[in-house]
């Protein structure tokens, strides 16, 4: 399977923060954002991985994280030159998808629970066995600026609706899906909607028409997190701040799951903490070597 990370977009809804740096570089308490996506594709066991940004971004993001190899993966990057909406990953991924299936996770959606790992790897499997596509439903207090899930008794989705003034269900799809390979000759079909995109809600559409679209509902004991509003971003950091300050563990250290996933080695993972020695993030991927 492969994986591509979305972060795009203007981030005007940040400004000025994010006039002259994309949203997904912003930190949240001591990583970028990004950070945060890209830890949930390599827990799921995806080291292939596309980061799609806009042509005055993209640079910055190469100057972060590399061709990958540091982190056992590999990592390249495309421009997408307008922001024409989230099924536009397929279309610009189509050549780093090929013949696999897909996972694309939006670049500011920080996911943290207990059960993460145990929930990604079963939909791994799931669509590596029957194909489809999987989304997830998150319930929230206010459902209102999200794709919507509505569901019956046996998680058989009934609609799908983005942004619904009357929302169906309070179960928001958050931004990580699981596609087989047709999901680019579905989202070459898409037409742009109402805002002028080609909606992500569109291609889950499509795959519930054709009866392949399952939902997997994501329960109380997980965070996921909205950082779509300087409120949001603050929480969120406080959030991670009082988890790692709490157990002394970090939350989506990239190097630590590349280690613990066998990406990478014991020398490695040294060689990474001690280029960072200097700072209590190269402290703490030292640490773990020696418990
Ligand atoms: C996008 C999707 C929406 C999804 C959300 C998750 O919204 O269109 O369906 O629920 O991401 O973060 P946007 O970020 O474009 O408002």
């Amino acid at each position: 399977m492969k994986g591509i990370i979305l972060a795009g977009g203007k981030g005007t809804r940040l400004y000025p923060m994010t006039k002259a740096v994309s949203k997904q570089l912003l930190p949240i308490y001591d990583k970028p954002l990004i950070y945060y996506p890209l830890s949930i594709l390599l827990l799921a066991g995806i080291r292939e991985i596309l980061i799609i940004s806009t042509p005055h971004d993209i640079g910055n993001y190469e100057e972060l994280l590399g061709d990958g190899k540091a982190l056992g993966i590999e990592l390249t990057y495309k421009i997408q030159s307008e922001p024409r909406g989230l099924a536009d990953a397929f279309l610009l991924g189509e050549e780093h998808i090929g013949d696999d299936s897909v996972c694309l996770i939006l670049g500011d959606n920080l996911f943290y629970g207990q059960s993460l790992t145990a929930i990604l790897d079963e939909a791994v499997r799931q669509l590596t066995e029957n194909g489809g596509a999987i989304v997830f439903g998150y319930p929230v207090k206010d459902a209102r600026s999200y794709g919507v899930v509505e569901f019956d008794d046996f998680k058989n989705v009934i609609s799908i609706e983005e942004k619904p003034e009357y929302p169906k269900s309070k179960y928001a799809v958050p931004g990580l899906y699981f596609y087989d390979n047709d999901v680019v000759r579905v989202a070459k079909g898409v037409l742009p909607s109402a805002r002028g995109e080609i909606e992500i809600t569109s291609v889950n559409n499509d795959y519930l028409a054709r009866g392949t679209l399952k939902v997997q509902l994501l329960g109380r004991g997980m965070a996921w997190l909205d950082t779509g509003s300087p409120d949001g971003m603050l929480k969120a950091a406080e959030f991670v701040e009082a988890v790692q300050a709490r157990q002394g563990f970090y939350i989506s250290c990239l190097e630590e799951i590349a280690w613990r996933r066998g990406f990478i080695d014991d020398e490695q993972l040294r060689a990474l903490g001690e280029g960072l020695s200097m700072t209590e993030y190269g402290q703490y991927l030292l640490s773990l070597l020696e418990n």
